[in-house]
């Protein structure tokens, strides 16, 4: 159980595979960052992963979950992910059942490059590539509603359900343009496939057009999935806040972490408003890299700065994003970003220059 505090206590789970070496060096940073702010955080370390569920049969214990639920302020989470375990048995628990239970609606995304190197587009500034997305994280196609008839036979039929209610599509819609308003955001766009999934993304297009009259001052733009994909591509500097269902938000945040660098660099926060919320890399547990000191760290750092500013540290996020971009400036950084520098030390970097004052 959690210790008696004032202080906000974050939950850090590191996970598996690479997860545990990237929450080390991010851990390190967020709590440098503390002492510098005074921020009144504890983190709280704990081991649920593969190694754990292999021992012990323990995947997330159903007093964890209420404590994480009821007494903290963010879990933080590195990777989830071992190849003894094929099924994901555990990650099931630990990552989706956090997902449901908390009822953790937004996922939100970042697109932002950092250096001009590491977008595969041509002439691109890091200004052109600058928004973020909110994929709806709790119904849509991932609800798990469907089922298998005849199964295993030449006449199957395999059906999953498309669950869009009225409150889950108007709270992920508000919420994205509550963000632009609050960060003076001009352009939201809300992408769906209306044309052919008439009932379920009719939903979305009533819904929004709704949303929409409560902000007069930011422009709504709607594209379907399919052209957004291409736009991303093609005119990125036209988008600055995304809105889109659990499916294509999946995918087309993937694409947008291409666009920027990949998966070392990509953060997420699984959000719900002034609730215990969830915060880890996009990317896995990368089994080759593990134990190897050769993970990329920033992803995870990059996802500590959202949880700060989530928690209403907005000058430590922002400090913390500028160390890493200028660690990435001054190339100390990991090898799969053209770096020579091995996990614990671009942490270490990034350290440096938030004491530095950068
Ligand atoms: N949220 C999660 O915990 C999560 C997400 C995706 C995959 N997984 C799980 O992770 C395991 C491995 O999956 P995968 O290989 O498809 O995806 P992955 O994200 O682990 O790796 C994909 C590729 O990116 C590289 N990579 C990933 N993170 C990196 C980092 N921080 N620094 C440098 N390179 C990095 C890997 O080396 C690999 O080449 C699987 O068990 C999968 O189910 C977990």
């Amino acid at each position: 159980m959690s210790a008696v505090s004032t202080n906000r206590l974050i939950a850090v789970i590191p996970g598996d595979g690479i997860g545990p070496e990237v929450a080390r060096a991010s851990v390190r940073v967020l709590e440098q960052s503390a002492t510098k702010h005074g921020l009144p955080v504890d983190f709280h370390w704990y081991d649920f992963g593969a190694e754990k569920y292999l021992r012990e049969g323990v995947t997330l214990p159903e007093a964890a979950f209420q404590d994480f639920k009821q007494n903290y302020a963010a879990v933080f989470l590195g990777a989830l992910g071992d190849p003894r375990v094929p099924d994901m048995a555990h990650a099931k628990d630990i990552l989706l059942g956090m997902r449901f239970r908390l009822d953790l609606f937004i996922n939100l995304r970042p697109v932002q490059l950092l250096h001009p190197a590491h977008t595969p587009l041509k002439d691109r500034k890091p200004e052109d590539i600058d928004f973020v997305i909110f994929r709806e994280n709790t119904e849509g196609l991932y609800a798990g509603m469907g089922g298998n008839f005849k199964k295993d036979t030449a006449e199957e039929i395999a059906i999953n359900e498309d669950v869009n209610t009225r409150l889950g599509v108007e709270r992920i819609i508000r919420a994205a343009f509550e963000y632009a308003r609050k960060n003076g955001k001009k352009r939201v766009c809300m992408s769906d496939k209306a044309n052919v999934l008439t009932y379920g993304h009719g939903l979305w297009q009533r819904v929004f057009k709704l949303v929409q009259q409560e902000y007069p001052e930011i422009t709504p733009r709607h594209l379907y999935a399919d052209v957004l994909a291409m736009e991303m591509v093609r005119a990125p500097q036209d988008f600055d806040v995304i809105v889109t269902c659990n499916l294509f938000g999946d995918i087309l945040s993937d694409l947008g972490a291409a666009l920027v660098g990949g998966l070392g660099l990509a953060a997420s926060g699984n959000i719900h408003p002034g609730k215990v919320s969830l915060f880890e890399p996009v990317h896995g547990s990368a089994p080759p890299l593990a134990g190897k000191d050769a993970a990329n760290p920033l992803a995870m750092i990059l996802t500590g700065a959202m949880m700060y500013e989530n928690l209403g540290f907005t000058d430590a996020a922002r400090e913390i994003e500028r160390a890493v971009r200028t660690a990435i400036h001054q190339n100390r950084v990991t090898r799969d970003l053209g770096g020579d520098l091995g996990t614990q030390a671009c942490g270490q970097a990034v350290a440096e220059l938030i004491a530095a004052g950068v």
